[in-house]
């Protein structure tokens, strides 16, 4: 028989450490009032050791072969390098209402489509927030007609670890992971403890049985997945969706994908009829550009394996407080600071007093240094009330010294703005040299400094 035993531990909710008594910051990860009382179950078997075997030469390992289960979402197949991995466990995490369970739902129903498993293919989506009849709402709102996809009210991970070995799905999704509970602890649903548990529970199972398993998991203010950090170190891949609440772009980004590359997007867009791929996000972020506007500057930068063209908003104003005020939406604030810093001292314009404020339309997130050429030519275009000639790109990244430095992938950058019609493309000088194609209907500027690059402007 278990001999079990209950014990209080109080556990930090931010990185999951804990400590017999209450503290008020963690020694930890430093954060302050995250610690909540747990109750916790000492059985003397909780945790079983896997069991050990011999070393093997890695020639002599039979491979798995890589049987990936397609989406036949491109967007999403792209964020996970092609499909499922079985086995594998996916963890999506997003801000309240971005639309986390219409795309756990909606995937199910495009792999439900067009599979050609045909009657051996099951796929389950476990709901603890939502009861059947409010996920057949939205399963009729995006248009669900398929009989493959069963719907699971439940929270307890061992009955619902019962249900997946009854129907072996290829897929299961369990929307939220923060209200399951596993019987084994004491402490309340959404606890480090509890999350930690469950998912573990669940990834165990997946591993040795083989179905991939989509979790949905929710975001804390700051915009981490809440729970444990260990969290995102259990599983196979992150996923983030992102957007302004106001526009209605969603973005998917891989934070971590042991199974595919990093740093790729989907671009999806919110209609009553569901999540809708965008097959040429360049087009969508620059439809609403306005003409003659100062402050605007396109850029092609290149998110994961694609370019795509966004504009970059400046508004510079005359200082009305003492301190300048900084305010950046989608870029990074020190990034500005640190041009402003180079436009001041290299290229002489009086820009540090002043108010700035800069955004990327289309609420994307864009943090690589190619963009920094188009953030200084934006500010410089606010600063002096000049817009650009509409028909014009830039890029290039810039250095302390005011020197624009080359940068990666300038084919695919100049093969996208020439696709959407620009006409003159402002590079790195030393990448001109490194352009593979000549007979570009796209005339290119090559400039070596952040001077050089105002005189062809302004
Ligand atoms: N009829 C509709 N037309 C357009 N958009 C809609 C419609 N109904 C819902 N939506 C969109 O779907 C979003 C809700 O989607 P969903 O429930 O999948 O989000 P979620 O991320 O799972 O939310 P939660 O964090 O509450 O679980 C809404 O915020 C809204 O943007
Ligand atoms: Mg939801």
């Amino acid at each position: 028989m278990k001999k079990s035993k209950t014990i209080t531990l109080f556990v930090c909710q931010n990185c999951g450490n804990s400590s017999p008594r209450w503290l008020g910051k963690c020694p930890e990860c430093e954060s302050w009032n995250t610690y909540v009382e747990e109750q916790q179950e000492k059985t003397k078997t909780a945790y079983k050791a896997k069991k050990t075997s011999d070393p093997i030469p890695i020639t002599e390992i039979q491979s798995g072969k890589e049987d990936r289960i397609p989406t036949h979402n491109k967007e999403l197949d792209r964020v996970l390098g092609g499909g499922f991995v079985p086995g594998s466990v996916i963890l999506v995490g997003g801000d309240p209402g971005i639309g986390k369970s219409t795309l756990a739902l909606q995937m199910l129903n495009d792999i439900s489509a067009s599979s050609n498993i045909g009657d051996s293919l099951n796929l389950l989506y476990v709901t603890g927030e939502e009861s059947p009849e409010q996920v057949k709402l939205r399963a009729e709102r995006i248009g669900i007609s398929s009989n493959r996809v069963f719907v699971l009210s439940a929270t307890s991970v061992e009955s619902i670890i019962e249900q997946i070995k009854n129907l072996s799905p290829q897929i299961a999704v369990i929307d939220s992971i923060q209200t399951m509970y596993t019987e084994d602890l004491a402490s309340a649903p959404g606890s480090v403890g509890q999350i930690r548990e469950c998912t573990s529970k669940l990834m165990q199972h997946a591993k040795a049985n083989g179905p991939a398993i989509f979790l949905v998991g929710h975001v804390t203010k700051e915009g981490a997945i809440a729970g444990p950090k260990v969290l995102e170190h259990l599983v196979d891949t992150v996923l983030y969706f992102e957007g302004g609440k106001d526009h209605p772009y969603r973005i998917l980004r891989a934070i971590k994908n042991r199974f595919g590359s990093t740093n790729e997007i989907g671009v999806f867009e919110m209609m009553d009829v569901g999540l809708k791929e965008v097959k040429n996000p360049s087009e969508i972020f620059l439809s609403e550009r306005p003409e003659n506007a100062s402050g605007s500057v396109v850029t092609p930068s290149i998110e994961g394996t694609r370019p795509i063209l966004v504009e970059i908003q400046a508004l510079v104003s005359p200082c009305s407080f003492g301190v300048p005020r900084r305010t950046t939406i989608g870029l990074d604030n020190n990034r500005v600071s640190l041009l402003l810093a180079v436009l001041e001292k290299r290229a002489g314009l009086q820009i540090l007093g002043q108010d700035v404020f800069m955004n990327v339309a289309g609420g994307v997130k864009i943090e690589e240094p190619a963009i920094d050429l188009a953030i200084s030519i934006a500010l410089v275009s606010s600063f002096l009330n000049k817009p650009l000639d509409p028909g014009v790109v830039v890029f290039g990244e810039i250095g302390l010294a005011g020197e624009v430095r080359g940068v990666s992938q300038i084919d695919m950058r100049i093969n996208e703005a020439q696709k959407l019609g620009f006409n003159k493309c402002v590079v790195p000088k030393i990448n001109l040299d490194r352009v593979a194609s000549t007979n570009n209907s796209i005339s290119l500027v090559g400039v070596d400094s952040i001077e050089k690059a105002i005189e062809v402007f302004f």
